[in-house]
């Protein structure tokens, strides 16, 4: 027998609300890229910061999709192309079906968010729940207005376990999302000044995290990070709406306790008691906050039910993705250098743990810990003095020498020792030459900064020119 149908026919156009030109297929799979779109995926049109999906609907139902989901007023202009499903609203629409996805599910649902650490969390707990049941969760860092509902419209109404990761750049974006995904267990990661310049005080920031309340179904659980300092702030307004608070840390007090931890330079060990069991497991990645991370998930796995011995023993097979700590040799046999690649994302917190990463991290005898840092954006008026604090962590642990680039990163560059100065310049661009000529075979390297800063083409850089030996654990 075929695998059911993502929707049969009538429950997506029944979900969509809309009305159908033409024969409407069973729909496999929802996308809003055409780029990405596959057979029998519903396109729908949606309206973004630079593009109108309605530019693109025409081309969608040439490449397979089952039809196309556009505003009611332009039905007309694509119905000879194939299936078109007319709407008031393409994204409430998208909304729609993401509710129906919900409201149809007898999944275990868990919500992730936090100021960091909420894809790695989610991708960890899509890791260890599998071996319990069948899991889903949200693609890439799909989390805001329309990534959250584009990830429930496609949760298989088979799944066991769904998470997904809401995300915000302000107050009231969470509330909506998290109404959308009820989640019986939610997470917040950590509360920490990032996207700062939108908040008034880091306090609330933590209001706009704890709107993740609201969509918590009734007598769900909440899992809060116990050593953080908004802990009593968030777990007060939790209660308040009749949740159960589950705090998670090395406080007397966690419920979810970390008991013992060895951070090796590609791994860590766990032991801790996670709500009165004691499991020990091994995380494939290296990392304090990946450890810190880890009691949430083992927490959410469970309360959702799933085993826990089982999730142990996966999270052996956890790795580091692609410009959050992947791990690569470059160089030649026996002349190697490792590359961390943290270019993705960057904020104090983050800069933290990748700093204290670095400087855990063996070098060869001879080699040196070299950190390559761009501009952590999106922290207003204290955005210098932020980037001038991280310089004390760099030179509280010693690493030895320095790459910065961006104008709020000039701010930490001034701030160290010159043995420490490796080089700085205004953009990325104008730092790739002098940091592929500087590392050497024996060094590591770390590469950092937030998207904006475009770090990524430095870390490509150092690949192609030193070469890829090896990608390392
Ligand atoms: N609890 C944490 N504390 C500090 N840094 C963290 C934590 N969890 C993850 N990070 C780091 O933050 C960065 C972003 O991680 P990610 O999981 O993509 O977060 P988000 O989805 O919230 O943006 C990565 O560099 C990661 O190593
Ligand atoms: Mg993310």
């Amino acid at each position: 027998m075929a695998a059911a149908p993502l929707w049969t026919a009538a429950d997506f156009l029944a979900a969509t609300g809309g009305e159908a030109s033409g024969d409407l297929p069973d729909v496999t799979g929802i996308s809003i890229d055409t780029r990405t779109l596959e057979k029998g995926d519903a396109f729908f049109a949606i309206l973004g910061d630079r593009f109108d999906g309605h530019d693109f609907a025409k081309a969608a139902l040439e490449k397979g999709a089952s039809c196309a989901v556009v505003v009611d007023s332009r039905a007309a202009e694509f119905s000879d192309a194939g299936c078109v499903i007319g709407v008031a609203n393409v994204l409430r629409a998208l909304e729609d079906v993401g509710k129906a996805a919900r409201a149809r599910s007898s999944a275990r649902v868990i919500g992730v968010t936090g100021s960091v650490g909420k894809t790695g969390t989610k991708e960890a707990l899509k890791l260890v729940l599998a071996p319990s049941g069948e899991t889903y969760a949200s693609a890439a860092s799909h989390n805001n207005h329309w990534g959250v509902p584009l990830s429930l419209s496609r949760f298989p109404r088979s799944a066991d376990f769904g998470i997904f990761e809401m995300g915000m750049n302000a107050p009231g974006e969470i509330g909506p999302l998290s109404r959308m995904v009820r989640p019986h267990i939610s997470i917040i990661t950590t509360v920490e000044p990032v996207h700062i310049e939108f908040f008034k005080s880091v306090e609330a920031i933590a209001d706009a995290k704890a709107e993740i309340f609201e969509g918590t179904e009734p007598g769900g659980t909440v899992l809060l990070n116990r050593d953080n300092l908004q802990y009593k702030r968030l777990a007060a307004a939790a209660k308040e709406r009749g949740l159960t608070v589950v705090g998670f840390g090395e406080h007397g007090l966690a419920e979810i306790k970390l008991l013992n931890s060895v951070c090796e330079p590609g791994y860590s060990a766990v032991t801790a008691s996670i709500m009165g069991d004691e499991v020990t497991y091994k995380i494939g990645a290296p990392g304090r906050h990946l450890v810190q991370n880890s009691l949430a998930v083992m927490g959410a796995v469970k309360l959702a039910g799933g085993d826990l011995a089982r999730a142990g023993m996966a999270y052996g097979q956890l790795h580091a993705p692609k410009g959050r700590g992947e791990r690569t040799l470059i160089g030649e046999i026996d002349h190697t250098a490792l590359l961390i690649d943290e270019s993705y994302n960057a904020n104090p917190a983050s800069m933290r743990a990748a700093i204290a990463n670095l400087a855990l991290t063996p070098v060869q005898a001879g080699g040196r810990r070299i950190a390559v840092l761009g501009d952590m954006l999106e922290l207003g008026d204290s955005s210098r003095d932020l980037h001038a604090q991280v310089a004390k962590e760099i030179n509280r642990v010693g690493l030895d020498l320095v790459f910065a680039c961006g104008s709020n990163m000039a701010a930490l560059y001034e701030a160290l020792p010159p043995e420490r100065q490796g080089g700085y310049a205004g953009a990325a661009e104008d730092l790739k030459d002098s940091v592929v000529g500087a590392v050497r075979p024996g060094d590591a390297v770390m590469v950092k900064g937030s998207l904006g800063s475009r770090m990524g083409p430095i870390v490509e850089a150092l690949k192609t020119r030193h070469g890829v030996l090896d990608e390392a654990s």
